[in-house]
């Protein structure tokens, strides 16, 4: 019955379920409930990832024993938070970031979190500065979570810089529902995937915006 209705696209996860799962299987301490918070409070766009994915990446880098990643898009630094505190002791976290102001705020906050040793935030266009973190590789994870146009060059730089057994996590992989459309962005999204299908053994996890995972073969 649960598994025809879920075919059928019925939803089950209401708000009330998802906060009672968030506060039981990954609940935020203070300094997380802060930088998740804090894009809000500095003026930034409040478009980090949701408390659920973010316990998903965080579980997931730590299950991995992942020690050297990369990341796209750092915002205010909350995911880089979720990776840097999962990676091993000895690990390290490149995180992108085009737009200076954003920075600023992650690395005040990474700083708070006493992660400042742990992360390095890039400023730049990441087309532009992914070259200069590829002599730390072969990494154990890329995390995709900026402008949807670049995806298939992110996907594609982290197929040639994964190690073999490396994990590739993209976000808003439904491109926010317009995936399947005509324009040359939902296009490129489709590349990507395909690209990615090809090269990485691949599951899309269905949260609100799908994340796709691949362990690169
Ligand atoms: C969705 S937010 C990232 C949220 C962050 N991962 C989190 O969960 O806390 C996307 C970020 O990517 C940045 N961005 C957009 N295009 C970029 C690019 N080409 N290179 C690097 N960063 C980019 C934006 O400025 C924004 O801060």
């Amino acid at each position: 019955m649960a598994d025809t209705q879920s075919r059928a696209g019925a939803r089950f996860a209401t708000a009330e379920i998802m906060a009672w799962l968030e506060r039981v299987h990954s609940a935020h301490d203070a300094t997380l409930e802060a930088v998740y918070l804090s894009p809000e409070k500095t003026g930034l766009p409040a478009i980090q990832l949701g408390h659920a994915e973010a316990g998903f990446l965080e579980w997931f880098v730590r299950f991995m024993r992942a020690r050297v990643a990369v990341e796209v898009g750092t915002l205010a630094g909350y995911s880089a938070v979720r990776i840097a505190r999962a990676l091993a002791a000895d690990g390290h976290l490149y995180s992108l970031e085009a737009d200076p102001a954003h920075a600023k705020v992650a690395r005040t906050n990474l700083k708070q979190a006493g992660l400042s040793d742990k992360v390095t935030v890039i400023d730049g266009f990441a087309a532009t500065t992914l070259p200069s973190v590829e002599s730390k590789g072969p990494f154990d994870l890329v995390f995709l979570d900026a402008d949807k146009g670049g995806y298939e060059h992110y996907g594609r730089w982290a197929r040639a810089h994964l190690r073999p057994g490396g994990v590739l996590i993209a976000d808003n992989v439904y491109l926010f529902g317009r995936l399947l459309d005509s324009d040359d962005e939902a296009a490129s999204v489709r590349r990507f995937h395909e690209e990615t299908a090809q090269h990485f053994d691949t599951a899309c996890i269905p949260t609100p915006d799908g994340l796709l995972v691949g362990v690169r073969r």
